[in-house]
């Protein structure tokens, strides 16, 4: 593991920005494992900035993200689709079909958490997954208390992230109870994983995750094995 304490946000987002576009410009091909949540968001206008200036190509990239809301269309702008686009699709010339996000409005759940699975290893696997990290530990949606084992699959979100969430909806009654999410298996087929940290809160369960047991109670803790995993964290605030 390689872990590396930035000064502040800008600073967290500027070198995954960084880690992410090397991954592009060595193999244009690539790819990408993305995330949603406030964390990421600076490191997407980071990459956006300097795909401005001529410096990164996203024509030939595709990307897959870890999950999405139960029930909410894609152009909900509560849905992960709805993020991913605003917050970087966008803005970028990567080509939206080969951007891929869980469809939450599938008429059969388990069927699209297979052909989920299915697309991924079609692509090849993930070259690079961006993770952020829930305040109970989770990834993507993988909760306390999940099987490590599990591929994407559907999840009943925790009381804690129903809460945790609701700061992005007009009251809690409105932040969905299930989601899909890629399963902590398909996390960790990625080839390097990139996880991203910030916020004093954060503090506690980051080192629960990094230097306590591997326990499915704290998912993001298995993360400890995997072969190429780097970690930024901004703890200034
Ligand atoms: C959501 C997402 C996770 C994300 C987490 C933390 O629950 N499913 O992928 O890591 O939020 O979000 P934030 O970065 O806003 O703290």
């Amino acid at each position: 593991m390689k872990l590396i304490n930035a000064k502040d946000y800008n600073d967290m987002s500027r070198k995954a920005a960084n880690i992410l576009s090397a991954q592009v410009i060595i193999k244009p091909r690539s790819v990408l494992g993305l995330a949603t949540g406030s964390t990421p968001i600076g490191t997407y206008k980071q990459l956006i900035e300097w795909y401005n200036k001529g410096d990164i190509d996203f024509s030939e990239t595709s990307s897959v993200n870890l999950d999405e809301y139960v029930g909410l269309q894609p152009d909900n702008n509560q849905s992960y689709r709805y993020f991913m686009n605003t917050n970087f699709f966008d803005h970028i010339n990567i080509n939206k079909n080969s951007t891929h996000v869980p469809n939450g409005v599938a008429e059969d759940v388990l069927r699209e958490a297979k052909r989920y699975d299915e697309l991924i290893s079609t692509l090849g696997g993930i070259d690079l997954q961006l993770l952020g990290l829930g305040p109970n530990g989770h990834i993507g949606f993988n909760e306390p208390g999940g099987a490590f084992e599990n591929s994407t699959h559907c999840v009943s979100l925790t009381e804690e992230t129903i809460t945790a969430n609701k700061r992005f909806f007009a009251n809690i009654d409105e932040v969905p109870r299930k989601a899909i999410t890629m399963g902590m298996k398909g996390i960790m087929q990625a080839k390097k994983i990139l996880l991203i940290v910030s916020g004093k809160a954060k503090q506690d369960i980051l080192t629960r995750a990094l230097y306590g047991p591997i326990t499915p109670e704290v998912p993001a803790s298995l993360l400890q094995i995997h072969n190429d995993l780097t970690v930024i964290t901004a703890f200034d605030k």
